[in-house]
């Protein structure tokens, strides 16, 4: 288990209790958090789960994959700390983890 901190563009925070085994994308959808679309279910194929991940955590998240990145060169406001929340795998190490989703998804 572990909490994970959604904050909205508006700097609204919102946490919940993820699981670990799932995605930051799906703990997302499971508490309605806004800003998440998740259109393609989480096939890494349409970038609406994009969020920036807090640097603190950059380390433990790690880089995206060649596919994933091959996907966040098509989304907009691409930052160094971009990534697809479908593809962050949540565990116990990742508990505190903040992410922010882009204006441009609300
Ligand atoms: Fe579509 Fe993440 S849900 S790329």
């Amino acid at each position: 288990m572990a909490k994970i901190i959604y904050v909205d563009h508006e700097g609204t925070e919102r946490t919940v209790e993820a699981s670990n085994g799932e995605s930051v994308m799906e703990a997302a959808i499971k508490n309605s958090i806004p800003g998440i679309d998740a259109e393609c279910g989480g096939a890494c194929a349409c970038a609406t789960c994009h969020v920036y991940v807090d640097e603190a955590f950059m380390d433990k998240v790690g880089m995206p994959e060649d596919m994933e990145q091959s996907m966040l060169d098509f989304a907009e406001n691409v930052k160094e700390t971009s990534r697809l929340s479908c593809q962050i795998s949540v565990s116990d190490d990742l508990d505190g983890l903040k992410v922010s989703t882009p204006e441009s998804q609300h």
